[in-house]
Parts: C-alpha cells; sequence; structure tokens
C-alpha cells in the first residue's frame, strides 16, 4: 500500500513528469492524495494534495518542476495514520524544510518517539507516523551532520515496516532508500539515473536493470551509481546481484484499453499460454515434496486464496491425501497449538507482499522449523520468496488493475500443472487419460478467446437487466465454490454490489430467506459430478421466485431450461475439461463485475477502499 518513486539523474530529464508517470503506475497501490518534492538550489520544492493524482495534476500542474533539478521524490498514498488530507500526504519534511521522506509502511513506535522528538523541540504538522523520521534524522544530523549516518541510527530507532526514500536539500545528488517488509527496488541506467520504486513497472519504460532491496538494506543512489550497506553493519558496502527483467513495457500501459482490469481479462489467454510453459522441473520438485508429505496446507488472501481453493480441490483428486486450506490472516490462530513437525505450507501470492501471508509463513518456520514453505507468486524477488523453500513464478505479467484477474486463472494453472505432475508420479491414472487433461489444460486459453469474442453484448445486457439489484447470490457446488467466492469478490470490490458466494446446498441453511421475487442468483454449473445435485438447489431458489442465471457449458440442456438466462462457455461438456472449469469460467464473471462498475459509475482499476498490495495487517 503506498507507492513510492525517484530518481537522480545527470541528464536532463524532465524529472516531474517522469515522477508524475512513475507514480501513476504506482496508482494501484493506493489513490487517496499523492505528492511530489523536487530538490533545487539547496531547496525542497513540495507539491501535494489529497484527491486522486489525475485530480491533483490539473490543479498542481505535477509535472512542472525547474528544468536543471535532478533530484526527486514522489509518493501515492492508500491512507493509515490520519486521514486522506494534504498535510498527511507524503512528502514530510523536517522542522528546517530541508529533509523529506516519502513511506510505505507503518511504523509501530510512532507515538513514543514523536513525544521523544517533541520533548526535544520538533514540531509536528501532520498526524502520521511517517513524519518522526525526518525529524529524527534531523535529530541525528545535529550529531555530526552525515546524512547516511543519521539515516541509519533513525531506522534502528523505528519499528515497523517500511520502505523509504530520503533527500536532503544540502545533498544535491542523493537518494537513500531503506526496506523492511515493504518491497522496494532500484533501477539503474549505468553512469546516468538511479531509479528507485516500490515496484518494477515504475521505471519500466527507461531500465529493465535492478537490485531488488532486502529487509535491513540501505541503498545511497546517485545519478546512475548505488552503493548497499546492511542496517546493522553500515561501515563497508556489500555486493549484490543486478537482476535483469524480461516484462515489456506495453505490459504494463493500457495500450488502447479504457481500463487496466478489461485489457488484463483480455491478456488472460495469452497469461495461461506462457504459464503452460514453466519448467516442468520446478512443477515435479513441488509435485515430489507434496507426494512426501504427511500433513499440508494452503494459505493466501483475497483472490489468491479462492485460487487457493480451486487448487486444493483439483491436486486433492490426484493426491488422495487431505489439504487444509487457511486464510492467511488466520494460519497462526488456528495452528499455534497443532502446526506438525516437516508440515508443507504452499503459499499463494500475485504480489508476494501481502503482510499476513509473510507473517504466517515466517510464525510457521518458527514454531516449526522442519516446516518446508512452497510458495507461488507472480514476483520475483518478492518477500514471499525470501521466506520459501522453493519458489514458482506464475508467468502473468505485471497486473496493475487492482482487482486480480490474470493472476488468477495462472494460480490457478500452476495448481493444476503441479496436480498432474503429480498423476503422473503416482501412475494411478493411465498415460491416456493423463493426456486429456492435459490437453483440456491446453486447450483453456482458447476457450476464453472465443468466450471474450462473442460475449461482450450479452454480458452488458446482464448487467443493464440487473441494473436495479444491489444483492446477489453466486452459488455453485464443489470446485465451483471458488468459482463463486471469486467471482463474488470481483463483483464486491469493483461495482460496490454485495454478493454471498456461496455454497449452493449449504444455502438453504438460512441465505435462502433472503430470497423473493426477482432475487437475481448465478448458479456456476459446470457438468461435474455435481451438476444434478445443483438442478435440485436451483429449483429451491426458482419456486421461491429467484431470478436464475446460469453458467453452462455450450451444450447444455437442462439447466439452461430452468434458467432465466445462460452464459455459456464454449468449452466440452466432459470431466477433463469441467475439473478446469475455475479457469475457464471465471472470465464470464470478471467482465459481469467490469461492466456493472462502468454501469454504476465506478472506476473498475481504483475500486473505493482498496489497494493491490497489502502490507498492512
Ligand atoms: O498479492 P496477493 O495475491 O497476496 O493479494 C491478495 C489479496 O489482497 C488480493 O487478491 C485482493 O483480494 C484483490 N484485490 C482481489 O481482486
Amino acid at each position: 500500500m503506498c507507492g513510492i518513486f525517484g530518481l537522480t539523474t545527470n541528464q536532463n530529464k524532465p524529472i516531474g513528469k517522469i515522477a508524475l508517470e512513475g507514480i501513476k503506475r504506482l496508482e494501484y497501490r493506493g489513490y487517496d492524495s499523492c505528492g511530489i518534492v523536487c530538490q533545487y538550489e539547496s531547496q525542497l520544492l513540495v507539491k501535494k494534495d489529497a484527491g486522486k493524482i489525475e485530480e491533483i495534476n490539473k490543479r498542481l500542474k505535477l509535472d512542472e518542476f525547474p528544468s536543471d533539478s535532478k533530484v526527486v521524490l514522489a509518493h501515492t498514498r492508500w491512507a493509515t495514520h490520519g486521514p486522506p488530507t494534504k498535510i498527511n500526504s507524503h512528502p514530510h519534511l523536517d522542522c528546517n524544510n530541508k529533509i523529506a521522506v516519502v513511506h510505505n509502511g507503518i511504523l509501530e513506535n510512532f507515538i513514543e518517539l514523536k513525544e521523544e522528538l517533541q520533548s526535544k523541540g520538533h514540531v509536528f504538522k501532520s498526524e502520521t507516523d511517517t513524519e518522526i523520521i525526518p525529524h529524527l534524522i534531523e535529530e541525528n544530523m545535529k550529531t555530526n551532520g552525515d546524512l547516511k549516518e543519521a539515516v541509519v541510527n533513525a531506522i534502528k530507532k523505528c519499528k515497523g515496516a517500511y520502505g523509504l526514500a530520503i533527500c536532503h536539500a544540502d545533498y544535491p545528488d542523493t537518494i537513500i532508500a531503506v526496506r523492511r517488509e515493504s518491497p522496494l527496488i532500484v533501477g539503474i541506467e549505468e553512469g546516468e539515473t538511479t531509479y528507485c520504486a516500490s515496484d518494477i513497472p515504475a521505471f519500466l519504460p527507461y531500465t529493465r536493470n535492478c537490485y531488488i532491496l532486502e529487509d535491513d538494506e540501505i541503498a545511497i543512489l546517485k545519478a546512475g551509481t548505488v552503493e548497499f550497506y546492511d542496517i546493522y553493519n553500515s561501515d563497508f558496502p556489500k555486493e549484490k546481484q543486478i537482476q535483469h527483467i524480461e516484462w515489456s513495457i506495453d505490459a504494463a500501459e493500457k495500450g488502447g484499453y479504457e481500463h487496466f482490469m478489461l485489457k488484463e481479462i483480455y491478456e488472460e489467454p495469452s497469461a495461461l499460454r506462457r504459464t503452460m510453459k514453466i519448467s516442468s522441473d520446478s512443477l515435479k520438485k513441488f509435485a515430489e515434496i507434496l507426494l512426501s508429505a504427511e500433513n499440508i496446507y494452503i494459505t493466501a488472501a483475497g483472490t489468491s486464496f479462492y485460487a487457493a481453493l480451486a487448487g486444493k480441490f483439483i491436486i486433492t483428486k490426484f493426491l488422495g491425501k487431505y489439504i487444509e486450506a487457511i486464510e492467511c490472516s488466520e494460519f497462526k490462530t488456528q495452528l499455534i497449538n497443532s502446526l506438525e513437525k516437516n508440515a508443507i505450507i504452499i503459499a499463494i501470492s500475485q504480489s508476494g507482499e501481502t503482510i499476513d501471508l509473510i507473517e504466517a509463513v515466517r510464525w510457521a518456520k518458527k514454531y516449526q522449523p522442519s516446516a518446508r514453505i512452497i510458495s507461488i507468486t507472480n514476483i520475483v524477488g518478492s518477500s514471499i520468496t525470501r521466506h520459501s523453500d522453493n519458489i514458482i513464478i506464475t508467468q502473468a505479467g505485471p497486473e496493475i488493475g487492482v482487482a486480480a484477474t490474470k493472476t488468477y486463472v495462472t494460480q490457478v494453472l500452476t495448481l493444476a500443472l503441479i496436480a498432474l505432475e503429480i498423476a503422473k508420479l503416482r501412475k494411478i491414472e493411465k498415460e491416456e487419460e493423463i493426456q486429456k487433461y492435459y490437453d483440456a489444460l491446453r486447450a483453456t486459453p482458447e476457450i476464453i478467446e472465443n468466450f471474450l469474442e462473442k460475449n461482450i453484448e450479452l454480458i452488458k445486457f446482464i448487467v443493464r437487466n440487473l441494473e436495479k439489484n444491489l444483492n446477489f447470490f453466486f452459488l455453485a457446488r464443489g470446485i465451483s465454490i471458488a468459482t463463486a467466492k471469486e467471482g463474488g469478490l470481483k463483483l464486491k470490490e469493483v461495482a460496490c454490489r454485495f454478493i454471498e458466494g456461496y455454497s449452493a446446498a449449504h444455502a438453504k441453511h438460512g441465505p435462502i430467506s433472503l430470497v423473493r421475487e426477482g432475487y437475481p442468483i448465478i448458479f456456476i454449473a459446470p457438468p461435474d459430478e455435481t451438476y444434478e445435485r445443483l438442478i435440485g438447489n436451483l429449483m429451491e431458489f426458482k419456486s421461491r421466485g429467484g431470478k436464475i442465471i446460469s453458467l453452462v457449458v455450450e451444450d447444455d440442456i437442462k439447466i439452461t431450461n430452468l434458467s432465466d438466462i445462460t452464459i455459456r462457455i464454449p468449452q466440452p461438456g466432459d470431466m477433463y475439461h469441467s475439473i478446469f472449469s475455475p479457469i475457464t469460467f471465471i472470465p464470464a464473471l470478471q467482465l459481469l463485475s467490469y461492466y456493472a462498475a462502468l454501469e454504476h459509475n465506478f472506476d473498475p482499476d481504483k475500486p473505493l477502499n482498496l489497494a493491490k498490495t497489502v502490507t498492512v495487517h
């Protein structure tokens, strides 16, 4: 949450414009206020305000700074301490307006530190935790005047999570970047410009060469160079490996689509095709670990958790062992007395930075050192990769829309590929049978392409038809409960409708009492072993006046005849395809949410109150 961008250069660059574009690419991390500080002739020039970046830019001309200034920091905020106001926007400065700080994270001991600094005469303007940092650095600089040492000593006093970028009016070419728990990446154009950012797409138009900061590392950025130190051993610089990022900049641009969410739904087929090529060695390694395990857990948050629910179902079919799915925020509480030795924990996260997940796996390793963490993430070098014994990187490419779409299908696909590796190793299925499952998986991109080509008008018609409804049920059985929950989450987050994604069978134990004439219920109905029973559930809702909208396969007859509207997924109605329906059915619900957001005048890329990466508890 919150996006940081900074650069120092020796070139003549429009640094205000670059910084503005940088934070726009990070806007998915938070969008309730923003600010830019530029260093110019031993002064710090600040522009900041509450609101979305584009609105503030219209008022303040965020890109207009003196053309010969060489250092800039920028920030887009998701408020934690203090409401989104101009005063609480970043950057925050010290008493003399010499030190500027932008921050992503939360300082836990800010109240004590603030009282200590106030007793020494420091005056605070905002309600934020961040503001203590420039004052702490200012206080430390009274001792020997060295900026790096003052930052190191300030950081040693701070508890909590932070990605920080700092500049000083009297250090004309320097940015200091520090991290603990909140991500921070340094990008470099050798000899010319050095960048720092919360995420790679922010500087992707300029460089693909970067360093990923680890916890308790500090980077001293100068124009075109960078040095790294450990906070707790800061006398000598340390070596770090440069990384080359393969992502193309097109992936982080809207490319003619009105919104990232729509573009990313249309990118699902290509994301799936790339993910299909994940090395079979790493899939096999995961399969072997799961085969040798006695106790297996799968954990994640939000959409990644629903991918976990679908994946757990597919893996269990071929593994023949129970896998317990636990939301990562509940992981420790639920397992504090029972996590077994040698337990295997599958951790799933698009960003690899979700703090509740990082805490869960860190706790698991501490509580049971023999536990093994195997992770699936979309981001190379993200925090989860440092806490994992084995990693698979999904190949969705950068996802900018706050609502996870293409990353969901690649997560389910990755879990399905692991399941098929298990099937091969266990040899419980005949080789030809396994090949039929592979064929069905390989067909998923084309099924989605066909669906997208032919169904947009139908989806828009359904959205208009349901325009007046505020509440919905998404009901399913078996593996499709994951689809119902994920589809429901999408509609909630982008269109602000209330949806209960629920088991169709369980819904008669209470939720059914809400149903009246015209109450919309979407049934997720692939032709699997739950199909006949689902018809019974559908009838229970239909006979109480529910408006039935069903997601079925192309040649479906029975549920189609019972429904008011059907959305038909162009896939064969066999068991090989049905088990992968979480991948092929979800685009329909993602699109429904997207067009519902437009219908109700919400920005689907920036849902209210949300940020894409949740790095606070
Ligand atoms: O980066 P992660 O996959 O760990 O994020 C988990 C959730 O915060 C995320 O999936 C969230 O629910 C999305 N906004 C859903 O669209």
